[in-house]
């Protein structure tokens, strides 16, 4: 059996989603947040199932603030199952689909058992040859803070050796970011790597986002005229 055709054809090579609306979505409904969360995984899974029809390099997507301590210990237990439930039960198609799982954040002082569970996901993933980002008590600040740390321990620090230092260091310029909802902010996500990066924002709950409208999106960004300042 030949290769499946391509699709999805961009020029975008790196896209990422703030994905916010679940609760909404469960409440709407008369649900559990938890509940939210679960179909917000399931969305997140299609997702990543049609990566492999798009040209896309690289999709990075907030799963988890590093704000987001701040809710009750009660949803902070379902995020942190959905992950360790997430790892179980679709690391294995990652594999096969040769994607490289990577990871932003300061995920290191997440519980000891989901950390190693990660360790092992990035060791079998790493030779993938699209990359899923997840950002895991992430904060753009403090990834900005460290990096600048780094670079000033290292020599001067400029632009150029922040930039170096970034969680996302290796990662193509990120040229899309979503966010569901309709909500206009950025909550701490990727600021730095933002700053040529185009915007929509959507009134679409994350729960209810499917590839086709991740599709459509890619389509008007390749219509974007991108000016990068000059005229
Ligand atoms: C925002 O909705 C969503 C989150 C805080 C979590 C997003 C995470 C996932 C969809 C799955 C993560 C899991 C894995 C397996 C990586 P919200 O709760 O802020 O919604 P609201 O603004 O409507 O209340």
């Amino acid at each position: 059996m030949g290769e499946k055709p391509l699709q999805i054809e961009t020029e975008a090579r790196h896209i990422a989603i703030i994905m916010d609306g679940n609760g909404r979505w469960a409440k709407k409904r008369g649900l559990p947040r938890s509940v939210g969360h679960q179909q917000g995984v399931k969305a997140l899974r299609q997702l990543v199932r049609n990566l492999k029809n798009t040209s896309l390099e690289c999709l990075t997507l907030y799963a988890f603030s590093s704000e987001n301590w701040k809710r009750s210990e009660d949803e902070v237990d379902d995020l942190m199952n959905m992950m360790r439930k997430f790892i179980k039960s679709d690391l294995q198609e990652l594999v096969d689909n040769d994607i490289r799982l990577k990871i932003i954040g300061e995920w290191q002082s997440l519980a000891s058992d989901i950390v190693e569970m990660l360790e092992n996901a990035l060791a079998k993933t790493r030779n993938g040859d699209q990359t899923i980002v997840v950002a895991l008590n992430y904060g753009s600040q403090n990834e900005i803070a460290r990096a600048a740390a780094k670079a000033a321990s290292l020599g001067t620090v400029t632009q150029d050796s922040i930039s170096k230092h970034l969680d996302t260091a290796d990662l193509p310029p990120l040229d899309l970011l979503i966010r569901t909802s309709g909500e206009v902010r950025l909550s701490n996500f990727l600021l730095w790597q933002s700053a040529y990066a185009e915007m929509l924002f959507v009134d679409t709950l994350w729960p209810d986002f499917t590839p086709d409208i991740l599709n459509k999106a890619l389509k008007d960004f390749d219509k974007r005229e991108r000016r990068y300042g000059g005229r």
